[in-house]
């Protein structure tokens, strides 16, 4: 067991109206790094998550009138509380998720950083005076926070999914039901005792932890007390959950999945083209949206840049997330290991060239080795689908055009990576590509200040920066009329 500072941050119960309420039954949360069973925490049901919306929606009523400095202030108190606990709320996301120490610190950094930014944005909702089209009416436009919100997060980012959820959602004046993964309770539980001890009103924050999927969902989704949902997960669940939504006409907004192409020019910096492709594809042990998924070298530099990743892809190192030095962690589960493998087989019997890798690793049943295909061709299920683990699958193309409609011949438009030293090219490509995020000469991008989101089927409406609190305000018209004596 990893040693944390303050032990009364990891919790077992929901959290519901500011209280911490328990379940008839337990569910383990297991180290995917050992296997062993780390806690016992509440296997909430439908129930609780109606207990939950109720809740959330008797604290909206004052939460929504609480000033804006007032509701900022208290954000940024449950920021400054979750970076004082920073190595404690790490640990416990290592533990439970399987990352490397150093990655979950920087996740709790980074999740922190949506309750800050959203706080001072907080100050800064307004509505717009327009000008009148009749002497006797003035016209104005309110900004008010939408209602009660209810949020599905994933166990990929047990932290900064919800906090880049929750604090546009706060700060907006509405409140809010989650429900994290049933993998990663303890992080979003964490996140709730340090909302109470920053003095978050009872009800504002709700989370509603356990396996019953189908049936929290179902409340989150089809509750007429919600009037807005968001969810970051599968396209398939995505879809399904929408569908949910429709029967309420909630506001819906989707964080889905990805399949990311990084492509590199012969022009481009190979050097730092190799270092940003191992970034992107081995962050969280391939397991993120915006993962490097299709990987496009030019021709004439394909070989050397192979050559180069396959080095690179040598030194990683593959072990505990508590380990230090560790790059690569387990994945989450048996599934995912076994998708890797099949997503491996699949590609060699369609002619892929297996040049690292391609098992499981010695570390333990979940580790999977980061492996390396060359002749990759789109017939393979590791092109068309999301990999989501340590797989990188290498392609090559001739032209600029060819590569662009590649790039673009897919259903997900989320995430794309670059490289070219042409400022031209550098232009065309980046209007070309159809995604909701494009990057050009690097492979990191992610930050509270921009919006994060996706084109066609990975996703409406963004989250982070400015965008992402809008889906959580609605618009009022006040036409104002009896203005002339
Ligand atoms: C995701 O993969 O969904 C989130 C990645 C990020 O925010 O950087």
């Amino acid at each position: 067991m990893p040693t944390f500072k303050d032990q009364s941050l990891i919790r077992q119960d929901n959290f519901i109206d500011g209280a911490w309420v328990s379940s008839t039954q337990p569910m383990s949360v297991n180290n995917p790094a050992t296997g062993e069973v780390i806690a016992e925490v509440a296997d909430g049901s439908s129930q609780e998550a109606k207990m939950a919306v109720e809740a959330a929606r008797r604290s909206f009523a004052d939460w929504s009138r609480v000033s804006a400095n007032e509701r900022s202030s208290l954000l940024r108190c449950w920021h400054d509380l979750i970076i004082k606990n920073a190595d404690d709320l790490g640990a416990l996301m290592t533990w439970e998720q399987g990352k490397p120490l150093v990655e979950s610190i920087t996740e709790i950094k980074y999740g922190a950083a949506f309750i800050e930014y959203y706080a001072e944005e907080a100050k800064r909702i307004c509505g717009a005076t327009i000008p009148t089209n009749a002497a006797e009416r003035r016209l104005q436009t309110y900004k008010q926070a939408v209602g009660v919100v209810g949020a599905i997060t994933p166990w990929n980012f047990p932290n900064a999914m919800i906090t880049r959820k929750a604090a546009p959602a706060l700060a907006a004046g509405c409140t809010i039901v989650i429900k994290p993964d049933p993998a990663t309770p303890l992080s979003a539980l964490a996140l709730c005792e340090l909302a109470r001890r920053a003095g978050l009103p009872a009800g504002v924050i709700n989370v509603v932890v356990g396996r019953d999927s189908k049936g929290i969902g179902e409340i989150l989704t089809q509750h007429p007390d919600v009037a807005k949902f968001t969810f970051t997960g599968s396209t398939a669940v995505g879809k399904l959950l929408m569908k949910q939504c429709a029967s309420t006409v909630k506001k819906v907004s989707l964080e889905l999945g990805g399949n990311a192409p990084f492509i590199v020019f012969e022009d481009a910096d190979l050097e730092e083209a190799v270092s940003h492709c191992i970034a992107t594809k081995f962050r969280n042990c391939g397991q993120t949206c915006v993962c490097t998924n299709r990987i496009y070298i030019q021709e004439s530099v394909a070989e050397s840049f192979t050559n180069r990743l396959l080095e690179g892809m040598q030194s990683l190192n593959v072990a505990d997330g508590f380990t230090a030095g560790t790059d690569i962690g387990p994945m989450i589960n048996e599934q995912a290991v076994a998708k890797m493998e099949n997503l491996i087989s699949d590609a060699v019997a369609k002619g892929a060239e297996l040049i690292l890798g391609g098992n499981r690793h010695e570390q333990g049943e979940l580790f999977f080795q980061p492996t390396l295909l060359r002749s990759v061709n789109d017939t393979m299920d590791l092109v068309t689908k999301e990999i989501f683990g340590p797989v990188a699958a290498v392609q090559t193309f001739t032209s600029e055009d060819e590569v662009i409609e590649k790039a673009n011949s897919t259903d997900y438009g989320l995430a794309a990576y670059f490289f070219s030293r042409d400022v031209g090219r550098v232009m065309r490509v980046a209007e070309a590509l159809e995604y909701g995020i494009v990057c050009s000469n690097s492979g990191v991008f992610s930050t509270e200040v921009a919006p994060f989101g996706g084109w066609k089927q990975s996703g409406i409406g963004s989250e982070g920066g400015k965008e992402g609190i809008l889906d959580f305000l609605e618009t009022k018209f006040h036409s104002m009329g009896g203005i002339t004596r």
